[in-house]
This record gives structure tokens, C-alpha cells and sequence, in this order.
């Protein structure tokens, strides 16, 4: 068996999922299982830090043990155990660093410390083949928003980034502002669903200036629309809120892809799942006479599969992670240049 064919488990514990993959060869997954913390959290309104680290510790072991079983091997079989070193909560981290390390002792195997955020970069190339760099890369999620030029795996150029929110943490923000509950994201999309989008005038911040994104005033004007209008309904304000965001990230998605002369556009993380900024991409795309590429939904949020892949490819370009590595809670996407 060449390194081509190498199975990989993979674990992803970042922020409030507990998850394990097996992978083959970095594209076919052989098994994908998530545990979501969501009902943990719900009662605060999002993640508490202790209460996560506390649920990976849990979880974690028989998670793994799903993840080999469904797949239907064991950890001699492995080729590498590859983890999330970060970007994330760093309790959260260090649980998911430490069972692979501890792991890949036991059965005499190689680490792979992954950056979260390029695992999400490799979600696109876990369901898609052939693609002709180099892409576009929107990766909205509930700690980032970045806009990237892929032009290989491995191979990253930042086009912009919010210079405050999240997108993600946006629709969360708003969403607990209107006690629509938690996550933000699907509950503002189901909202939205029965709203008029036309209702409020909600402000794009910087969309025809540059390629970075502004979320913290759009989440300021909504608190404003609300306590000068109470009788509005939540699903106007919601699929209002929803198309301010979904129109400035595809504008900037589109003419980042311009600007590099982008082959594609790629959609990443949780609010990649969003159906509305789905809808609206695969349109630009199309006037651009550019593929879209979409990951399925379960792939867009956090899961452990991405972070096989990516870690498959860095075990086969780069080697493997030395044991003396920690996890880093603030870690960067590793750009060229
Ligand atoms: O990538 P992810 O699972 O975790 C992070 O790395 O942050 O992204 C989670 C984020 C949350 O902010 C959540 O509200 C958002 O993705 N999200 C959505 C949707 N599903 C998840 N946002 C908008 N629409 C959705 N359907
Ligand atoms: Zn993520």
C-alpha cells in the first residue's frame, strides 16, 4: 500500500463538535461521525469554553471507536492519526491533540497537527474533483471569514478577511438578539424562510470598497431596526439581516474571483450551509461562467473528515507533526509569500 492509499484517521474537537473520520487517501471517506454539544449549550446561548473541554473528554474515546468501526478498521490498519492543532478553544484543542498524540504512541503511528481552516479549505476537495486552480475560497464560519486564493492544495493567498464579526457570529448575535435560540445560523435561515427580505433596508458594509468584510455595524443597525420598530416580525428582520450578509459575501466572493482570474469559487464552513448565500453564489457563478463549488452540508460544518484529508496531504508533502507541537488556540492559515 503506496502513502496514496493511506488511511487516516482523523479528529476534530475546535470548538463544540466532537468528531472522528476514517479517510482514504485524502478524498474517500470511509466514515464521518459528529457529536453534536448543541443541547450543552443551548440554555447559555452558545458555547461555554469549560462545558466543551468537559463534553470532548467524554465523547471523544467512543466517537473514535464509531468512527474505526463504521469504517470497519482497527488502529493497526492506520497510516496516521492527524488532529486539529488549532485555531479554537484551547481546552477544547488540547483534548483532541492529546488523544491522537497518545494514540498514534500506541500503535506506532505518525501525528498530523492540522490548522482548522485549512481543513476547511479541503472540504471542497473531499467531493470534488478534477478542479482547475486557481479557486476562490469563501470560508465563513463562526470564528473567520476569509476570502482566499486557493491555487493548490497547500497553497494560499489571503484576498481579505473581516476586520471585526464573523459572519457567522453575526447571524448568532443577531439570532440570540431576537431569541430565535442556538446556533444563529439555522435558526435565522428558518425565520428568514417566511420573511420579506425587502422589510429593512440593512446596511453592506464596505461593498464596493475592497475585498474585506465589516459585520459588527449590520448587527448594530438590526438592534436599532428592532427597538424603533417592535411590532416587526422576527422573520422580516431575519431574512432581512440574512440578505445583507449573503449579498456582501457573494459580491466580494465574485470579484475576488475576478481579480485573480479565478477557475472556480469554493464555499467553506458552517455558513457555507446557508441555502440563501448557496442560491445567490451558484448565480454569480453562473453570470461568471465559473463553476460553483458547494460542499454538502454536513461537510461545511465542522467535521473530521476535512481534517483527515488535509492531514493525508500534509503528511504526504510536508511529513508529519513533531510530538512537541501544542495546540494553538490563535493559529493563521499558512499563506505563501
Ligand atoms: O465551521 P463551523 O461549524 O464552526 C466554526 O469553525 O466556527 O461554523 C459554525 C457557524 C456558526 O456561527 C453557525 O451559526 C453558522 O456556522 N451556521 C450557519 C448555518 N449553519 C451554521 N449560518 C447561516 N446559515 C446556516 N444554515
Ligand atoms: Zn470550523
Amino acid at each position: 500500500m503506496t502513502v496514496h492509499d493511506a488511511l487516516v484517521l482523523g479528529i476534530e474537537t475546535s470548538c463544540d463538535d466532537t468528531a472522528a473520520a476514517v479517510v482514504n487517501g485524502g478524498t474517500d471517506v470511509l466514515s464521518s461521525v459528529v457529536s453534536s454539544q448543541v443541547d450543552l449549550h443551548a440554555m447559555y446561548g452558545g458555547v461555554v469554553p469549560e462545558i466543551a473541554g468537559r463534553a470532548h473528554l467524554e465523547l471523544l474515546t467512543p466517537v473514535i471507536g464509531e468512527a474505526l468501526g463504521r469504517a470497519g478498521v482497527a488502529g493497526k490498519d492506520l497510516h496516521a492519526v492527524a488532529a486539529t492543532i488549532g485555531p479554537g478553544l484551547i481546552g477544547s484543542l488540547l483534548v483532541g491533540v492529546s488523544e491522537a498524540k497518545a494514540l498514534t504512541l500506541a500503535w506506532d503511528l505518525p501525528f498530523v497537527g492540522v490548522n482548522h481552516l485549512e481543513g476547511h479549505l479541503f472540504a471542497a476537495l473531499l467531493e470534488h474533483r478534477g478542479i482547475r486552480w486557481p479557486v476562490a475560497v469563501l470560508l465563513v464560519s463562526g470564528g473567520h471569514t476569509l476570502l482566499v486564493s486557493m491555487e493548490g492544495p497547500g497553497r494560499y493567498r489571503l484576498l481579505g478577511q473581516t476586520l471585526d464579526d464573523a459572519a457567522g457570529e453575526a447571524f448568532d448575535k443577531v439570532a440570540r438578539f431576537l431569541g430565535l435560540g442556538y446556533p444563529g445560523g439555522p435558526a435565522i435561515e428558518r425565520a428568514a424562510a417566511s420573511g420579506d427580505p425587502t422589510a429593512f433596508a440593512f446596511p453592506r458594509a464596505l461593498v464596493g470598497d475592497g475585498l474585506d468584510f465589516s459585520f459588527s455595524g449590520l448587527k448594530t443597525a438590526v438592534v436599532h431596526a428592532v427597538r424603533g420598530r417592535p411590532d416587526a416580525a422576527d422573520q422580516d428582520i431575519a431574512a432581512s439581516f440574512q440578505q445583507a450578509v449573503v449579498d456582501v459575501l457573494v459580491a466580494k466572493a465574485a470579484k475576488a474571483a475576478v481579480s485573480v482570474g479565478a477557475r472556480g469559487v469554493c464555499l467553506a464552513g458552517g455558513v457555507a450551509a446557508n441555502g440563501a448565500l448557496r442560491r445567490a453564489l451558484t448565480e454569480a457563478c453562473a453570470q461568471l461562467g465559473l463553476p460553483a463549488y458547494l460542499p454538502s452540508l454536513a461537510t461545511c460544518t465542522d467535521n473530521a473528515a476535512m481534517i483527515a484529508a488535509a492531514g493525508w496531504w500534509q503528511l504526504e508533502h510536508l511529513g508529519p507533526t513533531a510530538l512537541d507541537a501544542g495546540a494553538d488556540p490563535n493559529l493563521r492559515l499558512p499563506l505563501l509569500g
